[in-house]
């Protein structure tokens, strides 16, 4: 059975986002409020396929068991590299894979992927083409368009001719980074689109969305699914079927236990791990304080002295 057919409509994703959604911050998430499907950050498919970059490539695939269902996502210019890499997460056990059209990155840009792939839409086509020679159902996650606008049509046109598993539009084009509010009025045209070209096809939406509930009426017109980004830096419960209040014994546990998860996987180095704290300690009396202090950390034993104290 096509992978995307076992969930329910309105289901939901954590997307992938580079230097965030690692494999610690996967199972912080989960022990807070899963999502129904989790991505890996994107990983360039130039580094598996060569010798000397395939061992980081493999750890960028490397996943608990707990964490599935879980795609991974890849990226790059060349379809026989796509191949040999889907045949290989084929054969690693993971059941579908993505592929990034919509990174706007300048220096994935520079080489022509991620959102380059909308500047040449038959380069597009032929890579979802050879990567589904691996057997996987293969989805595109991509933009609007890259500079303009009136761009979603015929990019979107060109995907959906493929008849990707599945299509997550993040409702921007390249050129608007992440800078303005996402185009949510294009929704019901998008829709029409799908249904005329690829009814088959999943359809998730992103951008700006902060709970499932935002985009219920969204759900109702026939979008498949919900993909939300950083809305989980600002509540990581975001995924709640019920929301609540939590308290801020459960946001300490919380980057405790991410703490925990990051040495448990000799993730390195320290510093970025900071970027996570105001996460866990924000919105309670003293917040920016004790945020302060745990900059000044340099190691995470210094960290989890101050948490301790709390
Ligand atoms: C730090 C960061 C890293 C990202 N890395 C990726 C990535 O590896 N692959 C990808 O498809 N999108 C990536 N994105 C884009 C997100 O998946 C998502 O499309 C975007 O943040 C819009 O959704 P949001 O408004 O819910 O955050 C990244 C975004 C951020 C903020």
């Amino acid at each position: 059975m096509n992978f995307w057919k076992r969930f329910s409509p309105g289901f939901t994703i954590l997307a992938p986002m580079e230097g965030v959604t690692d494999i610690a911050f996967r199972q912080v998430v989960a022990k807070a409020a899963r999502p129904d499907i989790f991505y890996t950050e994107f990983t360039n498919v130039n580094s598996y396929t060569s010798e000397k970059g395939r061992h980081n490539a493999l750890e960028r695939f490397k996943i608990e068991e707990t964490e599935r269902p879980i795609i991974p996502q890849i990226w790059g210019t060349k379809p026989d590299m796509f191949l040999e890499t889907a045949q290989a997460l084929r054969r690693m056990g993971f059941s579908a894979v993505d592929i990034n059209m919509g990174c706007p990155d300048r220096h994935v840009v520079a080489t022509g992927g991620g959102s380059g792939l909308i500047r040449t839409p038959t380069l597009a086509k032929e890579i979802i083409r050879t990567t589904k020679l691996a057997g996987l159902p293969v989805s595109v996650k991509t933009r609007l368009g890259y500079t303009r606008l009136d761009e979603w049509y015929d990019w979107l046109t060109n995907i959906l001719q493929e008849s990707p598993a599945a299509l997550t539009v993040h409702l921007r084009t390249k050129k608007e980074m992440s800078k303005v509010a996402a185009h949510y009025e294009l929704i019901p045209d998008i829709i029409e689109l799908k249904n005329q070209i690829s009814p088959e096809t999943t359809l998730i939406i992103n951008g700006d969305i902060e709970k499932p509930s935002d985009a219920q009426e969204y759900l109702e017109m026939g979008v498949d699914g919900i993909m939300i980004g950083r809305g989980v830096f600002h509540n990581p419960f975001c995924f709640e079927k019920n929301p609540r209040k939590h308290s801020r014994e459960e946001l300490i546990d919380l980057m405790s236990y991410h703490l925990d998860l990051y040495e448990k996987y000799h993730l390195s180095p320290y510093d970025p791990l900071k970027h996570f704290y105001k996460i866990y300690i924000n919105n309670f009396p003293g917040a920016s304080e004790i945020r302060d202090h745990l900059m000044q950390t340099k190691s995470i034993s210094e960290a989890r002295e101050i948490i301790n104290k709390l």
